[in-house]
Formats: structure tokens, C-alpha cells, sequence
């Protein structure tokens, strides 16, 4: 085999060999093929695409190059669930103990946010003394006790991805639905859980931004989900707008911690929900996650979570020093309220990172007084943003220009726009 005869095959248009695909999975991760070679194959696929056959053993490959957990000794159903990532999107917090409530295990080997999108572990680490990195029998332990683990991935998990992830961030590589969605399942069917639910975002805010691409994201994923014997459904959501109040690390702990005290905005409450039952049911449990959250099953769980990884769930979260507030200009019903705009103003405050290695702000972020549909009065706040230093307003503010619209008329909005399954 060699590198060169892959990328012509997929050049020309051709379907890649099993072998093909193995053998260069496998010297990618080696070092054998260079990143220019790579870089190239990748270009080809995201030009011309890849056959259902190609997409599952590519996935297969990038599995192999790494471990693959044994989570059959944990005494409960197994279930995870994967976002693709949206604006305010914190779900994951309150959902992983909720779910853990009811009697599941959720494994969630979780990420660091990048760009406008924020990521797990980051809002997870403003909570004084929790850490993210517990070895793998850590992870089985806290699993079969608690039920519910939220983790960074260790370095052995899809090795492949990792580097093949970092080598599409800066080739223009990463659009490619055959790339995304073997990268995604690669690492859930590798981490060991028996079922998944896809949270596959929609709008401005989201990586796939029409309705057409995100379902062929969401019906690949969830064909090989279930092809590698993972039960696997997918809901496409909408992140045309934020999801809840609160964008930014300590503030969706924050939020979180109001979803798991029994209130919380309303579309946070029903995305949660929505999720859970979708998690249960895969996992075959017959539960209400609705009286766990009412009767504070699921506060325990997340409680007994963070404290299992050193967390103190009772330590004050950090405040911003500086609040800036925008206000309406005009009354009427805000109309719009653009999620990405929303969330480039949040990483520029200091909640997100532009490379990998650069630090976050735990208290950095926004804070939304107003949703699309609700009525406001000119000078009404519409948010404040919140930083640890002055110089950070002026960019934000600047993102945020033409962001929202307040007309006569708000058109109601469904947060849930379908559900895919095999
Ligand atoms: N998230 C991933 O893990 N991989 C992708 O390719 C895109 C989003």
C-alpha cells in the first residue's frame, strides 16, 4: 500500500478498500502517512464523499487504533448521550445525574470547548477542586457506584481522531459529514456504552446550520451506532437562539444547578427532559426523570458526582467584577436573537478559547433577560456582559451588532425539530 494510491482513488472518485482504509488509519496514527498526505485525503473526502461501507469502516478503523473500554461489569443499563455543540448548551450537566438518578450508568468522556461553543470540562473545572482526569478504573468504579461519570477522554480513546481532528481544524476539513460522524461515533462506540442519544443542533449556532444536513448527519450517526451494535436515536434541536439564560462556564453550572434544584428556563427544563426519557427508554428503564428532578433524586446523584472527582458541590462560583448591561433600543417583541453572534460575544468576554492550550475565564460570559418571543420595553436590559477585565467589552459588544430584532409580531419556535432512528 501506499498514501498516494489512496488519495488518487478517492481523487478520481472512487470507493476506498477495507484494506485501503485500514492500512491508512493505521500509518496515519503511526506517523507512516504525513499530515500533508492525509491532509490531502481528507480534502478528496470532504469533496466527494464516502460510500455508507466507507463511512462504517473508517469509523471501525479509528476505533481499532486505540482501546476500547469494557464497561460489562458495570451493574446498570449503560447510556451516553452526545451534543454536537451549540451556544448556552449545558445540557449535559444536568442530565448525566438525572439519568444516573433513575437508575442508569452514563459514561460521558467529555471535551474542551473551541471557538463559539463552549465545552464540558471547562464548566465543570469552575467548581473548586473537581478534576476531570481519573484513570480508567476510576472511571469503571464511579460508574458502577454513583452511575454517573463525567470525564475528559483518555489519550488511548480513537488516538486516530485526535490527531486526524486537529489536522481538519486547520485544512478546512472539518464540514465533511463522513469525517464528523465517524469522528463522533468513534469515540462513543470505543468509550463502551450499550446505547446513545444523539443531540444533533440546527441554526447559526450549531455546526450545521440546514435543517437537509444536519438529518444526514443525524441518520449517518445513528447508522453506525447501530451497526457497531450501539443502540443509537437522534433529536435535531434547534440552536437558531441559546439555549436558556446563562452562556458562559460558572454561569451554566449555575443554570444547571437551578434545573437540579427544580426550576430553570423552560426550554433547558424540556431539552433535559426530552433527552432523558430518550436515554431511559434506550436503556430500558422505566422511569419518571421528571419527579427525579421535582424531588431532588437528581441533585443528590449530581452532588455524589462532583464529589467523587474531588469536587466541593457547595464552594461559591466565581463572579465576574464586570457587569455591563445592553438595553433595548425600540419596544416590541424580540423576534431574534442570533446563537452564534451570542456565543462569539461570550468568547471574546474570555468564556471560550481560539487555540487549544489558552486558558478560560470561569466567570466570564452572558447573561440573557430576554428570549426570542418576549415582549420589551425600550431601555429594558436585554443582558449583561460579564468579564474579568474592561478591555473585553468592546469586542463582545462589537459581535454582537444587528445580533437581535424587536418587531411587532414574535413567531413561536419549536426546540425540538425531529427524532431519527434506525
Ligand atoms: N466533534 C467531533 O468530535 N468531531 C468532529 O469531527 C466534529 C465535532
Amino acid at each position: 500500500m501506499n498514501a498516494v494510491d489512496v488519495i488518487r482513488a478517492k481523487r478520481d472518485k472512487g470507493a476506498l478498500s477495507d484494506e485501503q482504509i485500514d492500512w491508512v488509519i493505521d500509518a496515519y496514527t503511526r506517523g507512516v502517512v504525513a499530515d500533508e498526505q492525509m491532509s490531502a485525503l481528507a480534502m478528496a473526502i470532504l469533496l466527494n464523499g464516502m460510500t455508507p461501507g466507507e463511512i462504517s469502516r473508517w469509523t471501525s478503523a479509528m476505533i481499532a487504533s486505540g482501546e476500547r473500554l469494557d464497561l460489562s461489569g458495570v451493574p446498570r443499563p449503560t447510556v451516553d448521550k452526545h451534543s454536537t455543540g451549540g451556544v448556552g448548551d449545558k445540557i449535559t450537566l444536568p442530565l448525566t445525574p438525572l439519568v444516573a438518578a433513575c437508575g442508569a450508568a452514563v459514561p460521558q468522556l467529555s471535551g474542551r470547548g473551541l471557538g463559539h461553543t463552549g465545552g464540558t470540562l471547562d464548566k465543570l473545572e469552575t467548581i473548586a477542586g473537581w478534576r476531570a482526569k481519573i484513570s480508567n478504573e476510576e472511571f469503571r468504579q464511579q460508574l458502577a457506584t454513583t452511575g454517573a461519570v463525567i470525564c475528559a477522554a483518555g489519550d488511548e480513546l480513537a488516538p486516530a481522531d485526535r490527531k486526524l481532528y486537529a489536522l481538519r481544524d486547520v485544512t478546512g476539513t472539518v464540514e465533511a459529514i463522513p469525517l464528523i460522524a465517524s469522528s463522533i461515533m468513534s469515540k462513543k462506540i470505543a468509550e463502551g456504552t450499550s446505547a446513545l442519544v444523539l443531540d444533533v443542533k440546527v441554526g447559526s449556532g450549531a455546526f450545521m446550520k440546514e435543517l437537509a444536513t444536519a438529518r444526514e448527519l443525524a441518520r449517518t450517526m445513528v447508522g453506525l451506532g447501530t451497526a457497531h451494535g450501539v443502540k443509537t436515536i437522534a433529536l435535531l434541536t434547534d440552536m437558531d437562539t441559546p439555549l436558556g439564560l446563562k452562556i458562559g462556564n460558572a454561569l451554566e453550572v449555575e443554570e444547571s444547578l437551578e434545573v437540579l434544584a427544580g426550576g430553570g428556563p423552560a426550554d433547558v427544563v424540556e431539552l433535559t427532559l426530552a433527552l432523558a426519557r430518550e436515554m431511559l427508554a434506550a436503556a430500558g428503564i422505566d422511569a419518571d426523570p421528571e419527579a427525579a428532578l421535582k424531588d431532588g433524586r437528581a441533585m443528590d446523584a449530581w452532588r455524589t458526582m462532583i464529589a467523587a472527582q474531588g469536587g466541593d458541590p457547595d464552594a461559591p462560583l466565581a463572579q465576574a467584577p464586570i457587569v455591563e448591561e445592553i438595553r433595548a433600543e425600540s419596544s416590541g417583541v424580540l423576534t431574534t436573537l442570533d446563537a452564534y453572534q451570542v456565543g462569539v460575544a461570550a468568547w471574546r468576554l474570555g468564556a471560550g478559547r481560539a487555540r487549544k492550550e489558552d486558558p478560560v475565564s470561569a466567570s466570564a460570559g452572558i447573561v440573557l433577560h430576554r428570549k426570542p418571543g418576549e415582549q420589551v420595553r425600550a431601555g429594558d436590559v436585554l443582558m449583561e456582559l460579564r468579564a474579568e477585565d474592561e478591555s473585553r467589552l468592546a469586542g463582545a459588544r462589537q459581535s454582537l451588532a444587528g445580533a437581535w430584532e424587536i418587531g411587532s409580531a414574535g413567531q413561536a419556535r419549536d426546540l425540538i425539530l425531529e427524532r431519527v432512528e434506525a
